[in-house]
């Protein structure tokens, strides 16, 4: 184990107003950048900085945590924190990467801070989330979307409905109010570019700098990014088998991100007590529960469970949904079930930012679903991922157990599979890319420490002969990581 470098330089200044983590963040940035921290170093634990320095163990782990998402520090349970590699001062200046990073602001470094998983295109296994595509109905989807293109009636042709185009909103009402449980109005649906832009324009309106944002931990890095750009400190709220952990975060916070009826990354559901509690501690706090229902219409197991929103009167719910998983990605169709209190607020956000989505696409949806073609795709896809879904337990239980323990939820079109042994799983899903295996390492929805090494997978888009050539591939690459 690498030597812990003495950090005797550090001096905490309690006498000027900038925060003791920001003051020790800012230092040890400095030493990182001027390689005086030369990179593989390892620095002090949080619990023997916090004696050195006599400060709160929460200021450490704030300038730690800080550090390791900017890049600076790898963090990992168990071990020291460690200096990552920076690029050299001669290559540095050539790096635009670099020249970025220098040149952009504080916001925009946070967003660039942020890990992403996209893929290639045509990876279909095991794409996480990613819905079937081979059986999507374009043919009727064109005919609709020509049809709407070609009679380019006025109300389709400016910068109207920015809330959401009026029969869309109310399809969108009426499908929740039926499938989902949900109390709405079509007054309430505002329309979005997919479920991350509504994390982005909720994170604009709610949320100032500072502000506590209670985020489950393993959490969707997406809504995490948002929330990290606006400003937001995350609190942990962790979630394991036993459902979500609701002792409280040392501050109450203004918003708390949960993903009830599936949880993402590992697809439990929250239980009703859980549910009540959490909804009656928001209201005691007077904090904004966003709600992502992500992957709801898909469950294996029972019933569909109904949306938080549904089951409480509380006007501090704001429900988040998206057609990337029904319809797809692509489409960049989502929606926000949104109280009274937020809605003009969030009409002005779409406004200033430009994220109102295309009308014609949002006409060719309302068709789509007002002429019954989605109720009967997503109802074949239910059937279709069911059998997917099962014949994928089986052959990664075959393939890949000696590596891997496969959860099995019941919800959602994607399932985790942790690694017996502690590797790093963002190696092994660069390596299994390489070999055109579309996984998400575990540990990127992780921000806190205590980090669980694993693979996310999708089981929806790939047809049964792509599942088992791949899962050939990800076995070779798993012996080989352990060899
Ligand atoms: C937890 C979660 N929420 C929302 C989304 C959907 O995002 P979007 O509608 O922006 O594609 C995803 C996509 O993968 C997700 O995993």
């Amino acid at each position: 184990m690498a030597t812990v470098f003495p950090l005797g330089g550090i001096v905490i200044d309690r006498s000027i107003a900038t925060n003791l983590h920001r003051q020790l963040y800012s230092q040890l940035r400095t030493l990182i950048e001027r390689r005086i921290l030369p990179s593989g170093a390892a620095l002090p634990s949080t619990r023997l900085l916090t004696k050195d320095l006599a400060v709160g163990r929460n200021t450490v782990i704030a300038a730690y945590e800080q550090l390791a998402l900017e890049g600076y520090l790898l963090m990992r349970r168990g071990s020291p924190p460690l200096v990552m590699d920076l690029p050299t001062p001669a290559t540095a200046a050539k790096n635009t990467r670099a020249e970025t990073v220098n040149t952009i602001s504080a916001r925009g470094k946070i967003m660039l801070a942020q890990p992403y998983h996209h893929g290639k295109p045509g990876l279909l296994a095991f794409h996480p989330g990613l819905p079937d595509s081979d059986n999507f109905p374009f043919t009727t989807w064109s005919k609709l979307l020509g049809k709407r293109a070609k009679l380019a009636r006025h109300d389709l042709f400016g910068t109207y409905h920015v809330r959401g185009y009026p029969p869309l909103c109310e399809a969108i009402a009426r499908y929740l109010t039926a499938s989902r449980g949900m109390n709405c109005k079509p007054e309430q649906i505002v329309v979005t570019n997919g479920a991350q832009s509504a994390f982005d324009l909720l994170a604009r309106i709610l949320i100032d700098p500072g502000d506590t944002v209670w985020m489950e931990e393993p959490g969707y890095y997406g809504a995490g990014a948002a929330f990290l750009s606006a400003g937001a400190n995350l609190a942990p709220l962790r979630v394991n088998d036993s459902g979500w952990n609701l002792e409280p975060p040392p501050v109450a916070p203004r918003l708390i991100f949960v993903t009830p009826s599936c949880h993402h990354p590992l697809g439990v559901t929250m239980p009703m007590e859980q549910r009540l509690n959490l909804i009656h501690m928001a209201e005691s706090w007077n904090s904004w529960i966003i709600e992502d229902d992500y992957d709801s219409e898909y469950r294996f197991q029972g019933q569909p469970i109904p949306a938080l929103q549904g089951i409480s009167t509380s006007s501090r719910i704001v429900y988040v949904g998206t057609f990337a998983k029904i319809l797809f990605p692509a489409m960049r169709l989502g929606f926000l079930v949104v109280p009274e209190a937020i809605r003009e607020g969030i009409v002005s956000a779409l406004s200033v930012t430009g994220q109102f989505a295309p009308l014609v696409t949002q006409a060719a949806l309302a068709d789509f679903i007002n002429e019954g073609h989605f109720t009967r795709h997503l109802r074949r896809m239910r059937r279709l991922y069911a059998a997917r879904r099962q014949y994928f337990m089986e052959i990664c239980e075959d393939y890949l157990s000696p590596w891997l323990h496969l959860r099995r939820t019941e919800s959602g079109i994607q399932l985790v599979g942790l690694l017996h042994e502690d590797r790093n799983d963002r190696i092994i899903a660069r390596a299994a890319l390489e070999q055109g295996v579309n996984v998400s390492p575990l540990s990127i929805q992780y921000r806190h420490g205590q980090v669980e090494r694993g693979l996310l997978m999708g089981f929806a888009a790939a047809d049964e002969r792509a599942t088992q050539k791949a899962m050939g591939k990800l076995r070779d690459v798993l012996r080989e990581a352990s060899a």
